[in-house]
């Protein structure tokens, strides 16, 4: 700005100078010159009063006035009556550089202002923005909060009706099972009778999960040590499927307050799912790290990356939904409980995925102070 200024400074200056050069150089007897070169110095004058305002317009024109008055005086004789309509031309040059002078500031004002609203429009526009997005999210959670209180009265029902015949059932089934040999069609049909038995077993006990009340037992976690607890359970389920996992070791010791066995319980349900995505083997990678924030200890950021299947634009919306599931087998109760998990813990999930190339779930918990 202040380059910018100085340029134009000199370049008035230089074109001031070279018109007054024209005058006091050019014979007298050229007359008709002397009148074209008297109209350039408006030249300099309105550019000056465009580019600098009403003071910068009477700068110029006084400057003018001064270099032009000794041509006149000197030069021409300075009779007032036979030069007067020089003297006239001196009058209106500062008529000129005032009057554009001022109409050139009130512009640059009045555009300053307009400026100024719309920034103050464009500031009111995002608030409105960010709080309708607001309104949406809270809308979201008390739309998602029902249908889960729903479901946890449900679910008390549900396990007691039918948690204990299912017991039974699956009591009896295995006497019968035991007057048959395998191999026998009969012992077959048991045994599935069994493991269907044990699967409605897993969905009234996830029913369950999700109307208990979080979380309960808080106690200082590390949360690489439940990492590394999940990283075991799933060892020999990630081998079968020819799933590398990698389990990086942090910096810092993460610590967050937290009932172990629930987080350790959302993170199974992430890690099983990206085994499950990864059917024809790849890569899981888990690694943790502190993001610090404004407040005291800042957030413990856990990330899973699977190389599997990914999610598709239609799904991605819908994967904490209760029930919702794309497996001919899954209950698609396992985000659902996760989320609540880690909600029950002030934490937050986050998904990123690309269909073909994988999943990122990203688990924010509010760190506590290693020791
Ligand atoms: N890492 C992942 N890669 C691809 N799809 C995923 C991934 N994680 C979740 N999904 C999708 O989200 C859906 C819901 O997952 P969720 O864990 O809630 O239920 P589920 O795995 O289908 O069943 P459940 O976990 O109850 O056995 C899954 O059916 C799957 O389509
Ligand atoms: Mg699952």
């Amino acid at each position: 700005m202040k380059n910018q200024t100085i340029i134009r400074v000199v370049l008035l200056i230089l074109f001031i100078t070279a018109i007054s050069m024209l005058h006091y150089l050019t014979p007298l007897h050229l007359h008709y010159l002397h009148d074209i070169f008297q109209r350039l110095y408006y030249l300099p004058v309105i550019l000056s009063a465009i580019w600098f305002g009403l003071r910068g317009g009477l700068a110029c024109s006084l400057a003018v006035s001064v270099v032009y008055a000794p041509h006149i005086l000197f030069q021409w004789g300075g009779q007032l009556t036979l030069e007067l309509e020089k003297y006239l031309e001196i009058v209106l040059y500062n008529i000129v550089g005032g009057v554009t002078g001022l109409l050139a500031q009130r512009e640059r004002e009045r555009s300053i202002e307009l400026q100024k609203t719309a920034d103050g429009l464009e500031i009111s526009y995002k608030k409105l923005q960010e709080q309708s997005e607001q309104i949406l999210a809270i809308e979201e959670n008390l739309r998602r909060a029902e249908k889960l209180s729903t479901l946890g009265e449900m679910a008390a029902v549900l396990a007691h009706e039918i948690r204990n015949p299912l017991g039974s059932i699956r009591g009896t089934a295995e006497i019968l099972r035991d007057d048959y040999k395998p191999g026998d069609p009969k012992y077959e049909f048991i045994d599935i009778q069994i493991r269907e038995t044990e699967r409605l077993n897993r969905v009234v006990e996830d029913f369950l999960r999700m109307a208990r009340p979080l979380p309960t037992d808080m106690a200082r976690c590390r949360v690489q040590a439940e990492l590394e607890t999940v990283a075991q359970l799933v060892a020999n389920d990630a081998r079968e499927r020819r799933v590398s996992l990698i389990l990086d070791s942090p910096a810092d010791d993460l610590v967050v307050k937290g009932d172990g066995d629930k987080l350790r319980q959302a993170f199974l349900n992430i890690v099983i799912n990206s085994l499950q995505a990864t059917p024809e083997g790849g890569r899981l990678a888990i690694s943790s790290t502190l993001s610090r924030t404004d407040d005291a200890h800042g957030m413990c950021e856990i990330r899973f990356c699977d190389t599997g299947a990914g999610i598709d634009a239609e799904t991605l919306p819908r994967i904490f939904e209760p029930f919702y599931t794309t497996k001919a087998d899954g209950t698609g109760l396992g985000l659902a409980i996760t989320r609540k998990i880690i909600e029950g813990h002030g934490g937050s999930l986050h998904v990123e995925s690309t269909v073909g190339h994988g999943t990122t779930i990203l688990v924010k918990l509010p760190a506590l102070q290693a020791r």
